[in-house]
């Protein structure tokens, strides 16, 4: 078995059955026949699939096509016969009613699918251009395991996987453990009413399920959807129970003795009135752009979601006309699925390097062969710290399943270790730090290696300084990774005081790379020269709070800052705290309070720190809410989302939070409120979903208001003696790079 096919990147299958030469077809059409029947095995029979559904798709697709161009070789056998299923020989089976049939899948990611399939329904139906649009229900497809459940005179009395289509397996006992499924249903059903809908586990689930199994030593589930499925095709229900399974109810089975619905909307609403749980990401619409629009939004959606999808259905509503379209081979033609970019995918990890960051940390980054998921193409993974490496027993060389959802960094989830080639070693976390030559060292509470070089390591020092001048530490605009890199490089700046005495003159100097015969490059050109010099000036006046972020204390994050700058409002008071009084401030629990005290500890620290205020950065007293004040939006939960009129989504945040609000980037049940702007999107849809009550800028201004009223004036900067303190002694001490203790940077 050649596994060659594996790792390109055609994602159909077709293009590489046509580049196939004539007399390789039989002997091709044997590989892809054994491959799949292995992976049907794995999958149906074992829950346990060693390869991604992207994998699997394509790999059929592949001997579809071949079988399509050559059906003289086809083997009456194949898989590509069956509507996929297998049926587990040890539970009874079940022969439905109403077969299950497959659905119609569009492969193509753009809205091209959606229109494809209007354009069918159409023409089967005879329309023309001058015709009516059609009415379509919208639904998720679910990425789980299809069920059958049967109730007669309102009693459930059997329920079945879908298996093959025609012939499933009993679950009966298992399904009545799961709690969201109505054992009877009240009121006026039909005699006989089956209802069909897709079992599943939320990825929270999923995750502690796992979570479970690794502490029992027991196997480790792929991914949601085998976990449900192995869960509901147990043989001890009781197993069954303990497994946390959901129940979306989209379709029905057999129907007698009553009417249930004229469409598929109604289908939904009903089953939702009798109990049956139904996803509210449906939606009824016109036409076909309304059906790309559709898919759209729920793309943008999809990283929200509890649970797994990996496309979305659309169905013809009116069920009389579904009857008209009727059906071909064993897909109705009235429905269709469109999915979207598979979210995982397999590669290979072809190195781990060590990237160091600005605490010192050693983060192993995976490098992997390009490849496309989750819609962008990644070559890079995080794999966090040494343990998760072994927790993934991962080796270079090694064939590894990634996962990208939504804006998620992607993550090596699983390695293929029956792919793992000859000759390969165990991962050690380097013992001397891959860019200084430091010592490393272990913090074993937090499981995390470290460089011990602090500022000797250029690497720590550039992140320092690409930390210190950032947005919204310092907000020294223009001062970027890239000139960073060249200040510290070319030896310039080797503390962050440095760059307040940067000069145009050194700016714009030839660099000290030189290149023998090639004209010298400048560092800057002197218009960028003179903009960062401004720049440069202007954040000298600051805030305390920005100040105490842009030092870059370990675990000292914005929120932290502003809370101790409001607690503490003098750099004095700040500095003389020790662990109990840090700990009064809120937030700052034990660790934080450490990492401060020891920061402060750190004579390099203090240096740099007389430095800064030396060179003039100084900031205005500092504002606290006074006692018995409220504000409307102190401790609440705010996402800003779009284009707000006049306030920068920066200004907005830093007015809540000076304000006492918390601001968040994602929305949650925990989120009070959320403020739109223009061209808000997801947000403002989830928000709306989840009932939460959405502001414009005026409304939020009116909001802060009071809370603006109850800020009382309660300190003065500069504070002369810091500064003069801070001068004496710049003369007496040299900065001098040298190893901090642990959580100190500067
Ligand atoms: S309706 C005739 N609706 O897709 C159409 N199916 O190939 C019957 N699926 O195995 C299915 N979400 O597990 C329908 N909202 C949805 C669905 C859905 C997921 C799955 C179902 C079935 C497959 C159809």
């Amino acid at each position: 078995m050649t596994e060659t096919s594996l790792l390109d990147d055609d994602f159909s299958g077709e293009a590489k059955a046509k580049a196939l030469e004539p007399t390789k077809v039989p002997e091709r059409m044997r590989e892809l026949i054994a491959l799949i029947e292995k992976w049907d095995h794995e999958y149906y029979v074992l829950d346990a699939p060693s390869v991604p559904d992207a994998e699997y798709d394509r790999t059929f697709n592949e001997l579809k096509a071949l079988e399509a161009l050559y059906p003289e070789w086809k083997n009456p056998a194949s898989p590509t016969a069956r509507v996929g299923g297998a049926v587990r020989s040890d539970l009874a089976k079940v022969t439905h009613a109403v077969s299950m049939l497959s659905i119609h899948t569009e492969t193509d990611f753009s809205s091209e699918g959606a229109i494809a399939f209007d354009r069918r329904v159409r023409s089967e139906l005879g329309l023309t251009d001058d015709d009516p649009v059609i009415q379509y229900d919208c639904e998720l497809k679910f990425d789980g395991l299809a069920a059958n459940l049967r109730y007669e005179k309102g009693v459930l009395v059997q329920a079945a996987t879908r298996g093959d289509g025609q012939v499933g397996e009993d679950v009966t006992a298992n399904v009545r453990t799961v709690r969201s499924i109505p054992l009877k249903l009240d009121g006026d059903v039909p005699d006989v009413l089956e209802v069909r809908g897709e079992v599943i586990m939320h990825r929270e689930d999923f995750e502690a399920l796992n979570r479970r199994q690794a502490e029992l030593g027991q196997k480790l589930f792929v991914n949601p959807r085998n976990a449900a499925a192995g869960s509901l095709r147990q043989l001890d229900p009781t197993v069954t129970a303990k497994r946390s399974l959901r129940f979306y109810a989209y379709a029905l089975g057999e129907v007698s003795g009553g009417a249930f619905a004229h469409t598929q909307t109604e289908v939904l609403n009903r089953l939702e009135s009798l109990g049956f749980p139904v996803a509210k990401e449906h939606s009824a619409v016109m036409g076909p752009e309304a059906l790309a629009r559709f898919h759209d939004d729920i793309e943008a959606l999809r990283p929200t979601l509890p649970f797994d999808i990996d496309g979305v259905v659309y169905k013809v509503d009116d069920l009389e006309l579904q009857k008209r379209l009727g059906f071909i081979a064993r897909e109705p033609r009235w429905a269709c699925a469109h999915k979207y970019p598979p979210e995982e995918a397999l590669t290979i990890c072809e190195a781990i390097d060590i990237q160091v960051g600005r605490t010192g940390k050693l983060t192993p980054v995976a490098r992997l062969k390009p490849v496309f998921v989750g819609g962008v193409t990644v070559s890079n993974a995080t794999l966090h710290n040494e343990d998760h490496i072994a927790g993934l027993d991962l080796r270079v060389g090694d064939t590894v399943v990634v996962r990208r959802a939504g804006d998620v960094i992607p993550e090596v989830v699983r390695v293929l270790h029956e792919r793992r080639p000859e000759g390969t070693e165990p991962f050690v976390m380097p013992s001397v730090c891959p860019v200084c030559g430091s010592a490393t060292i272990r913090d074993e509470e937090e499981k995390d290696t470290r460089c011990t070089g602090g500022l000797v390591c250029p690497s720590q020092m550039k992140l320092s300084l690409v930390h210190f001048a950032s947005r919204r530490a310092m907000g020294i605009d223009g001062l970027g990774e890239k000139i960073v890199n060249l200040l510290v490089d070319e030896g310039l700046v080797k503390s962050p005081a440095d760059i307040f005495s940067l000069t145009h003159e050194v700016l714009i100097a030839p660099t000290n790379a030189t290149v023998e015969g090639a004209k010298p490059i400048k560092r800057m050109g002197p218009k960028a020269a003179s903009n960062l010099l401004a720049n440069i000036a202007k954040a000298k006046e600051t805030t305390f709070a920005r100040f105490i972020f842009a030092l870059g204390c370990r675990h000292v994050g914005e929120a932290t800052a502003l809370s101790l700058a409001q607690h503490f409002r003098t750099l004095d008071r700040l500095e003389a705290a020790d662990e109990a009084a840090l700990m009064q401030v809120d937030d700052v629990g034990e660790i934080i309070a450490q990492s401060i005290v020891a920061f402060f500890k750190e004579p390099h620290n203090r240096t740099v720190i007389e430095a800064l205020i030396a060179a003039g950065v100084m900031w205005p007293a500092v504002e606290v809410l006074t006692e018995g004040a409220t504000s409307l939006v102190a401790g609440k939960t705010f996402v800003l989302t779009g284009t707000l009129p006049t306030l920068s989504r920066d200004e907005a945040k830093d007015l809540l939070i000076a304000a006492g609000a918390k601001v968040s980037g994602s929305v949650s049940k925990k989120t009070d409120f959320v403020v739109a702007g223009t061209e808000a999107g997801s947000k403002l849809e989830k928000a709306q979903t989840l009932g939460i009550r959405i502001l414009d800028e005026e409304a939020l201004m009116a909001m802060l208001k009071p809370s603006a009223e109850s800020f009382d004036t309660v300190a003065t900067m500069p504070q002369e003696t810091d500064r003069q303190e801070a001068d004496s002694q710049r003369e007496a001490t040299q900065v001098k790079p040298q190893a901090p203790e642990q959580g100190s940077l500067f």
